[in-house]
Parts: structure tokens; C-alpha cells; sequence
């Protein structure tokens, strides 16, 4: 028997456990604006890309413990309970946690994705929400699975990656909507809102990797240096994420534009742009784009770009075309609806 539910797909042969196949799968994100300055408690906006995905499947023995297969990275291993810089085993160790048992049954958890690493679209996040899911379905526990309790779980592993995330990733990644959020205590406030027309964005990779917890502990350095030049960039791009969202609300795609160049520049001063992203920022605005930015960690990763209202193929083409000139290694298309 193969039963499809939304997100899950549960191949269960022949009933017991040892034929039970459960599969998981998580988007890829964007952040519109706020990058960075969300770690600090400013708004931010951000979409996911559900056209690229990872994904995660479990199932049961063959052999003693809990074995990891990541074929696209040639990973075969052990999960051990002490991994603790280990990003996926402190995932599954956390669902043993939170199930209270005192013994995980022996899996095989085999995990891929299509969305590229290091490159701030959200890959770790997406692995570990798809491998949570999917694991505490597994060992029975599948009345756990709100968005809350996932996102909760991811934020917990994303720790592993980045030191201090803000929560906006695993939030994201998790609903699967696009979100407005501030990071404050003892709730981060995660808003949905209503988009006056559809917003086409570009998304497009530099090729170049880079590392979430290299450049926010970059950004925390520089912060501790000098915090009053920091506290004023950070509150800019907050001011910039709440105008965006109203833009976005009132379907003012040219003043969203124009935000999106606006906050490019305080990242700018932030250190955190790279040439490889300056040139595809540039390709896309001279190629008729509206605006341009960043979207995540930045010196590497993916920079976005949003089309004119109404654009049809012949300039979504023209801007990709133009950003592949500019040395993009992969583009994507994603509307905000
Ligand atoms: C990473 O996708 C976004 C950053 O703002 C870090 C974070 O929010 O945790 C750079």
C-alpha cells in the first residue's frame, strides 16, 4: 500500500515496522529583506522556494543503530547520541528527547536535496525539518508533528549551524508560507500578510559558498566593535522590511524595488556583499529588473531579483539571460502570490 498525504508519502507493505517507508520533504527559502539585522530583533520577510526541496526517508534496520545515507554527498555513517556538532544526529537524538524514549529503533535514514548548500537558501534548515518529520513519524510519534513543534526542533539544529540563528529559517521552511518576523522574547512574532499582486523574483546563485555562522559571527564582531553604527544599520533595514511589507500589501512593486536597492546598500556597509554579488545586482537592474538585493548570509550564496509588474517572458528572459552573462551558475524563478 502507498498512501500520499500533503507533505508525506508512508509506503507501509506489509504492515509491521520492518516495511514501514516514511519520506519528509522541507522547501528552500528566500529572504526578501532583513537579513542579518533579524538576528538583532528587526523585522524580516521571507518566502520559501518550493520548487527546490530536500527531502528525507526512514526506514527500518537493516543494521544495529541509526545509519545515515546522503548519497549526493557520498555519506554513509553511524548517528551516535554524542555527535553533538553533528547537525543530523542532533536532530534524531532531539526527537528521541522529546518522545521520551529510552532507545530509538535501528533506520536507515536517507536524506537528499535539491537545494544548494551554503548558498542561503535555507539547505540546512530544509534537511533537518524533512529528517524530523520523517523520523518522528517513524518510532510513532506522528500526533507531535505540528509546524510549531518542527520549526522549534529546526531551530534547535539550525543552532549547530550558525551559532545564533534567528529563527526566521526554520520558521519559513517549516510553514512553508511566507512570513514577517521579529525575533523577541518570549514569542517570535511570525505574521503572514496579504500580497496585492504577484511578484516575480529571480533567484540566482554566484557559485560562490559561504559559510552562515563565518559571516553572522562576522557581523557580530563588527557589531561588539563599534555597536552604535551597527544598532543604526540594523534599525535601517528594519525600517525597510516594515515599509516592504506595506509595499507588498498595496502592490507598489517600483517603492518595493527601490526598498530592495535601499536595503542592498546597508548590507553593503555591513560587509556582506561580495563582487560576484555586486555584478549579478548590477546585470539584473540594467537588464530592466526593479530591484535587486543579497538574500541571506551573503559574500556568496544566491542574490534575488523582482520584475517589473506584468513582465512577461521576453524580459524574465532578458534578466536571466543577463544574470548568466554576469557569471549566475543557476537561476530560478519564484512568484510571491
Ligand atoms: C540566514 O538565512 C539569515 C541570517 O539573517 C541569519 C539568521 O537570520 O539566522 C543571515
Amino acid at each position: 500500500m502507498r498512501l500520499e498525504i500533503g507533505d508525506w508519502t508512508i509506503s507501509n507493505l506489509q504492515s509491521p515496522i520492518n516495511f514501514l517507508s516514511i519520506t519528509a520533504t522541507a522547501p528552500g527559502k528566500v529572504i526578501l529583506f532583513g537579513e542579518h539585522a533579524v538576528v538583532y530583533g528587526q523585522p524580516a520577510i521571507a518566502i520559501p522556494v518550493s520548487q527546490v526541496r530536500a527531502r528525507a526517508t526512514v526506514v527500518a534496520g537493516p543494521q544495529m543503530g541509526v545509519r545515515l545515507v546522503a548519497p549526493d554527498l557520498g555519506v554513509e555513517k553511524l548517528l551516535f547520541e554524542e555527535d553533538r556538532d553533528d547537525a543530523l544526529a542532533t536532530a534524531v537524538y532531539l526527537v528521541k528527547a522529546a518522545t521520551n524514549l529510552t532507545h530509538l529503533p535501528d533506520m536507515t535514514i536517507t536524506v537528499s536535496s535539491d537545494i544548494p548548500i551554503a548558498s542561503g537558501l535555507g539547505s540546512g534548515a530544509a534537511i533537518a525539518a524533512a529528517a524530523i518529520r520523517a523520523v518522528t513519524q517513524f518510532v510513532g510519534y506522528g500526533h507531535l508533528l505540528s509546524n510549531e513543534w518542527v520549526s522549534a526542533m529546526t531551530y534547535e539544529v539550525e543552532k549547530i549551524h550558525h551559532g545564533t540563528p534567528s529563527g526566521i529559517d526554520n520558521t519559513v521552511v517549516t510553514y512553508e508560507q511566507p512570513v514577517y518576523f521579529v525575533r523577541q522574547q518570549p514569542y517570535n512574532r511570525i505574521e503572514t500578510f496579504s500580497v496585492a499582486k504577484p511578484l516575480t523574483l529571480l533567484v540566482a546563485d554566484t557559485g560562490v559558498r559561504s559559510s552562515t555562522r563565518e559571516v553572522v559571527g562576522d557581523v557580530r564582531r563588527q557589531w561588539e566593535a563599534d555597536p552604535a553604527r551597527f544598532e543604526t544599520l540594523f534599525a535601517a533595514c528594519g525600517r525597510i522590511a516594515v515599509a516592504a511589507r506595506q509595499a507588498i500589501e498595496q502592490g507598489a512593486t517600483a517603492q518595493l524595488g527601490k526598498l530592495m536597492q535601499e536595503n542592498q546598500a546597508v548590507l553593503q556597509e555591513m560587509t556582506v556583499s561580495s563582487p560576484e554579488l555586486e555584478r549579478l545586482v548590477a546585470a539584473a537592474l540594467a537588464a530592466g529588473a526593479v530591484g535587486a538585493k543579497l538574500s541571506g548570509a551573503g559574500r556568496g550564496g544566491n542574490m534575488i531579483a523582482l520584475l517589473a509588474d506584468g513582465e512577461d517572458e521576453g524580459g524574465k528572459t532578458a534578466v536571466s539571460q543577463a544574470l548568466i552573462a554576469a557569471g549566475a551558475k543557476n537561476v530560478l524563478t519564484t512568484v510571491l502570490q
